[in-house]
């Protein structure tokens, strides 16, 4: 123990000031002065059950405050009668668990889901996942997930919104509001917990758990707004996240914890910590053992110990010796007990089990499969697509085309395979058995046996039309299961190529947790859908899609990249100072040709600097068409309270009905620190019909032009900016305003 001296006294008002304190903090410190210090402390442990004779003990002796992963109705049920019936104060328990993209009905992954750019939808589907999960007593999930993340080698990037703050914080601020409700008493509402606080995307090298460099202007900038917009939506609780910033785990980070979430954003909810990242805080180096680790976490403002190897065993010992003051354990205490006071759980603390009939209720599978269309992206389309009523023979091929598991994505631990339509079963019944041939070609997405590849492209010889579904299995994205080449994996490569020597027309669909890197099947097919992990409906969402009964709306949330080496990768890079306007090809360096002859630029000799496809791509069956914008004015001042109004019309000029995201995209063409090349700053989903054109109005508000300074502190700067409206963060024509003074 290196750290002497450290008294944490924390400013709780004193327990007798009753006066003007709302009825929330009454009944909570009511119930507080009735609690042993064993007790405060049981209420700040959180575990799995393991066994249930010494857990029910535990709980009866008032030695745990919450559970986790404990799903079956009949063990809650019998847990919460003894918390509330049998334990001293009856402080009834809070049960939690990854409800992350559904319960049972499995929603797209957060990837997907970040893919429809409808957060309305979104909402809806996480009132699904918490009227599905509320049914056997859930009340807490540790989702919305709202870590930027900009390197698809990190396998978690599949439970994030992508690589956009406005997108992500978009995204997570619905999913809260669709869990909590307005009333998060209400018996379906679940607490939402935003997470991985903070800047765990930015693991280095996109290695799972690793170190993060960020600094402050970074942090402000980019890590940090979704997770405000949380606190915002009225998220009732923060986890935090594994990492450590520039050293400092965010389990042991006072300034994140303290400074940043609840002094300057006014979070008053509870901040748990991620499994075990109090303990992990001694391999990671910064503390010698668990009694430290305790203090750290602490000192820091970590309310609850996820899987209480810590707080249970040491903080007491810590209060005895005098470095923790028991009017911290009683502010950590407030603010689990004020969560269980806001999910009604001491009124209503068990849940009718007998009265469950949610479970893929047709209005979830309904949504579940919007999510899943919307959520599609349509990559490519040489006019192959929809296929229409009579495609003729179809030959479904490729390792996703059947993977009921795998088609549920990471997260997804109460999904039951069975329910999942695959897109096999889809299309059979789309189309009727007998036109649909089935010839998986490789048997799953690692499968290198090359064994069924010949009998596929036998089977392609008959067929009209291929569809190929391919992508990665589930367990290769999500936590701890991250990639260091984002190839598909086994012989799909292979499959894709000799299918294209037969010469049907193909559409390659690909499934996956992340954006793989797929120019080389996407270049061999006449078309290419991108639909993530699309959930139990994936199956009927892409028979829609394929069909033609359902136009495409999705657009990419992430950069797709070329290849794996150029990730990290993300529209909202700086220009440098030597940006690429020529690049060579690596095949077209002469031999023993001098230093500087590809020219003294930024990019890669083997990739060129474009992505395959840029954030906010996507296509749609019909067209549309952006004018060029117009401002309400062409300064603004920053202290004006008058937003600039940018305005631009957008026509469908095709002859179907589609939606299209309008993105609204800034430049700060100089400031004292060099500003990314665009910025995301707005966006929305309109549904154009046939020749309908529609004027677009989005607000630009000064404070949405600031940045961070290197000290952290906000900076808004006049000058010139560009902005400009357009379907995708690659195209727009950008017009150009002057900030004043
Ligand atoms: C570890 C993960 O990082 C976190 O996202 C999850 O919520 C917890 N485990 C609980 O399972």
């Amino acid at each position: 123990m290196r750290r002497s001296g450290l008294m944490i006294v924390t400013g709780i008002a004193c327990l007798s000031a009753y006066a003007g304190v709302p009825a929330l903090d009454q009944r909570v410190d009511s119930l507080l002065v009735q609690m042993t210090l064993t007790e405060k402390i049981g209420q700040l442990n959180q575990l799995s059950p393991r066994g249930f004779g010494e857990f029910a003990l535990a709980v009866r002796e008032g030695r745990v405050g919450s559970v986790l992963n404990e799903v079956d109705p009949e063990v809650i049920s019998r847990l919460q009668h003894i918390a509330v019936e049998e334990s001293r104060l009856g402080i009834p328990l809070v049960f939690a668990r990854d409800v992350i993209h559904g319960f049972r009905t499995i929603l797209p992954i957060p990837l997907g889901q970040a893919a429809t750019w409808n957060p309305t939808l979104v909402e809806q589907g996480a009132r699904v996942a918490a009227r599905e999960a509320s049914s056997v007593g859930i009340r807490w999930t540790f989702s919305p997930m709202v870590d930027v993340s900009r390197d698809a080698r990190w396998g978690r990037v599949a439970e994030s919104g992508g690589e956009d703050p406005v997108l992500n914080g978009r995204m997570g601020g619905a999913m809260v509001r669709g869990y909590q409700t307005d009333n998060p008493a209400d018996p379906t509402a679940i607490a939402a917990c935003v997470k991985h606080f903070a800047g765990y995307g930015a693991a280095e090298s996109g290695r799972d758990y690793n170190t993060t460099w960020l600094p402050l202007p970074l942090l402000r900038d980019v890590y940090f707004p979704p997770f405000e917009e949380g606190v915002r939506a009225g998220a009732l609780t923060f986890m935090t996240s594994f990492n450590d910033i520039n050293g400092v785990p965010s389990s042991a980070n006072r300034w994140l914890l303290q400074d940043v979430l609840r002094d300057e954003w006014g979070f008053d909810g509870v901040i748990v910590s991620d499994w075990g990242s109090i303990s992990d805080m001694i391999p990671a180096g910064v503390a010698a053992d668990r009694k430290e680790a305790t203090l750290l976490a602490a000192a820091a403002g970590v309310d609850i110990d996820m899987e209480g190897l810590c707080y249970p065993a040491h903080l007491e010992e810590w209060v005895k010796e005098g470095k923790i003051s028991e009017e911290t354990i009683d502010g950590m205490v407030r603010n689990v007990l004020r969560l269980k006071f806001r999910l009604g759980l001491f009124e209503n603390p068990y849940t009718e089990i007998e009265n469950r009939p949610v479970m893929y209720a047709p209005e979830h599978l309904e949504t579940a499969r919007r999510l899943a269309e919307e959520g599609t992206v349509l990559l490519k389309n040489d006019g192959i697509l929809p296929l229409g009523k009579k495609p003729g023979k179809i030959l479904v091929t490729g390792p996703l085309a059947d993977a009921p598991h795998d088609q549920c994505g990471t997260w997804a631990p109460d999904r039951e395979k069975s329910r999942s339509v695959t897109p096999l079963a889809a299309l059979r019944r789309m189309y009727g058995r007998e036109a649909v041939i089935y010839s998986p070609g490789v048997r799953y997405s690692r499968d290198n046996s090359g064994d069924g590849i010949s009998a596929a492209v036998e089977a392609a010889r008959d067929a009209d039309v291929v569809l190929c579904f391919l992508g990665e299995e589930a367990v290769l994205s999500g936590e701890a299961h991250c990639l260091a080449l984002l190839d598909l994996k086994g012989r799909q490569r292979e499959l894709v190529e000799r299918l294209h020597a037969v010469g049907k027309p193909t559409v390659a669909v690909f499934m996956a947790g992340r954006p793989l890197t797929v120019g080389r099947e996407i270049e061999l097919s006449d078309a290419a859908l991108y639909s993530f992990h699309g959930g139990t409906m994936a199956g009927p969402a892409l028979a829609n899609i394929l069909s033609g009964d359902v136009n495409p709306s999705g657009k990419l949330p992430v950069t797709m990249a070329r290849l794996t080496g150029q990730y990290p990768m993300y529209h909202a890079h700086k220009n440098t100072g030597r940006p690429p306007f020529w690049s060579v090809d690596i095949d077209d360096i002469p031999l023993e040709a001098e230093q500087t002859s590809t020219g003294c630029t930024s990019y890669h000799l083997d990739a060129g600097v474009e992505p395959l496809y840029p954030f906010g791509y996507g296509l749609s069956y019909t067209e549309f068409e952006f004018g060029t914008p117009t401002l309400s004015a062409q300064t603004v001042s920053k202290s004006s309270a008058v937003p600039l109004k940018v305005s631009c019309t957008v026509k469908n000029t095709g002859n179907r009905r589609g939606e299209e995201t309008v993105q609204l995209y800034i430049r700060d063409k100089v400031a004292s620190l060099a500003r990314p090349v665009k910025e995301l700053r707005d966006f929305v989903k309109i549904s154009l019909e046939p020749g309908e054109a529609r004027q677009i109005e989005m607000e630009l508000a000064p404070d949405r032009l600031a940045f961070h300074g290197l000290d952290g502190s906000e900076i808004i700067e006049p000058g010139e900016f560009e902005v400009w409206m357009a379907p995708d963060s690659s195209s727009g024509e950008p017009v150009t305003f002057t900030l004043t003074d």
